[in-house]
């Protein structure tokens, strides 16, 4: 399950956000904060997630009940379901974009285009219905039908093979990268400590990223830690996994801004970067670099979707007694809807990204964190965490972290 953990945490948070959140919050310094974020509330944020789930060996809802049989936290299984969902849709959008690319890129489409003309494309892509929505079908397709395939043999399969490849395939192109002329302006943007830049909304910034990153509070953990072999520890999938994300968000970073700054362009985050920059940039390289650079987006948003997928199939196998392809399949229809909605209106997918990754995830991260620390009796807890230290984090440093970073985000 560590695999299919950094599968999950490893997603369009590690290349299309993370890159350009150091650059903008001041390269080094921004990175020295985020894993000082990661290590003081994430991880121990994971290790809560990761504790419910090893310890109830249920899916959300049901671990919920079995913490509170007297259905206290009934709703917190359903947010936290409902967060995935809401997560899986407008992802499924941005998951169908990379498959387009992919095939646009195979047909060698972005050769001898400039910036202008590739913005075009990707404004005609949006507004093409048919093109726009059928992709994001395919992607979801494709997401269910690993689901379906079962925890071992589809999620855990899926992850073994495609990690190692998503990892090659993105030190490859940073190798690329890294060797163009003028490419030395983009890893100073990326590594020069520019301290003057730390303040409030960068360590919001941080922790809200690294939630984002590690997959955190909407039940992916939880739910995948249900299913985690007896000797594999929670400790050890946590750090991995935290290892994974972070070393591959900046192995991103040096794959994408030497190669924006060599062209001379100025970087930003978000869809204009990865689907109107880069593909641009890569594509006066040959027509093999962008094929592997939107298979290996792809591929990243798979292992996350599948995730986020599996949260709500897991519910419904485990609480509704849905055979496991007829809940892939169920998922896969109401994703379809919402996703459609936030493939057309780009209203409705912001608005799904704004509530899922700022209100909802919080409010997850925060409340697992509160009843490892405060409801579930400490000695289950410490078998599972082993560590004073870590259940202090998890009871005072996560919380109070979390709600301090809220009342920053509300200000
Ligand atoms: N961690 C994924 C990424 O970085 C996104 C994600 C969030 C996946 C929440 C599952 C749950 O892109």
């Amino acid at each position: 399950m560590i695999m299919a953990m950094a599968g999950s945490a490893v997603g369009l948070g590690n290349i299309w956000r993370f890159p350009y959140m150091v650059g903008e919050h001041g390269g080094a310094a921004f990175i020295i904060i985020y894993i000082i974020c990661c290590l003081l509330v994430s991880l121990p944020v994971f290790f809560a997630e990761a504790t419910i789930g090893k310890a109830t060996r249920k899916d959300t809802f049901g671990a919920m009940e079995a913490i509170a049989p007297d259905g206290r936290f009934k709703n917190v299984g359903y947010i936290a379901i409902v967060s995935s969902f809401i997560i899986l849709s407008f992802y499924s959008v941005v998951g169908g974009w990379s498959f387009d690319y992919l095939l646009r890129s195979c047909a060698g489409g972005f050769s001898g285009k400039s910036i202008t003309e590739a913005r075009e494309v990707f404004a005609g892509m949006g507004s093409s219905v048919l093109e726009n929505v059928g992709c994001m079908l395919v992607f979801l397709g494709l997401t269910a039908g690993i689901v379906a395939g079962g925890v071992e043999k589809g999620i855990g399969l899926f992850s073994k093979i495609s990690m190692p490849v998503l990892l090659v395939m993105m030190i490859v192109i940073a190798s690329v990268s890294l060797t163009l002329p003028g490419s030395k302006e983009g890893v100073a943007y990326l590594v020069r400590p520019d301290f003057s830049k730390l303040n409030g909304a960068a360590i919001a910034a941080a922790l809200g990223q690294s939630f984002f990153s590690l997959s955190l509070g909407v039940g992916t953990i939880l739910t995948y830690s249900s299913y985690m072999h007896e000797d594999e520890g929670i400790i050890a999938a946590g750090s991995w996994t935290a290892f994974f994300d972070t070393c591959f968000a900046l192995i991103a970073g040096f794959a994408i801004m030497p190669a924006v700054f060599a062209a001379g362009i100025e970087p930003s985050a978000g869809p204009s970067l990865v689907f109107e920059t880069l593909p641009v940039i890569f594509s006066r390289m040959g027509v093999v670099l962008p094929v592997v650079f939107f298979l290996a987006i792809l591929i990243a948003a798979l292992s996350s979707s599948i995730s986020l997928l599996e949260v709500v199939v897991a519910w419904l196998v485990e609480q509704k007694h849905t055979t496991r392809p007829r809940a892939a399949l169920l998922v896969f229809v109401f994703a379809a809807v919402l996703g459609t909605a936030c493939a057309l209106v780009p209203k409705v997918f912001n608005t799904c990204d704004f509530i899922s990754s700022n209100v909802l995830m919080m409010a997850g991260a925060l409340i697992f964190s509160m009843i490892v620390g405060w409801i579930m009796p400490r000695e289950t807890v410490l078998q599972h965490i082993r560590s004073r230290f870590i259940y202090g984090l998890i009871r005072y440093a996560a919380p109070v972290m979390i709600v301090a970073i809220a009342v920053t985000n509300l200000l």
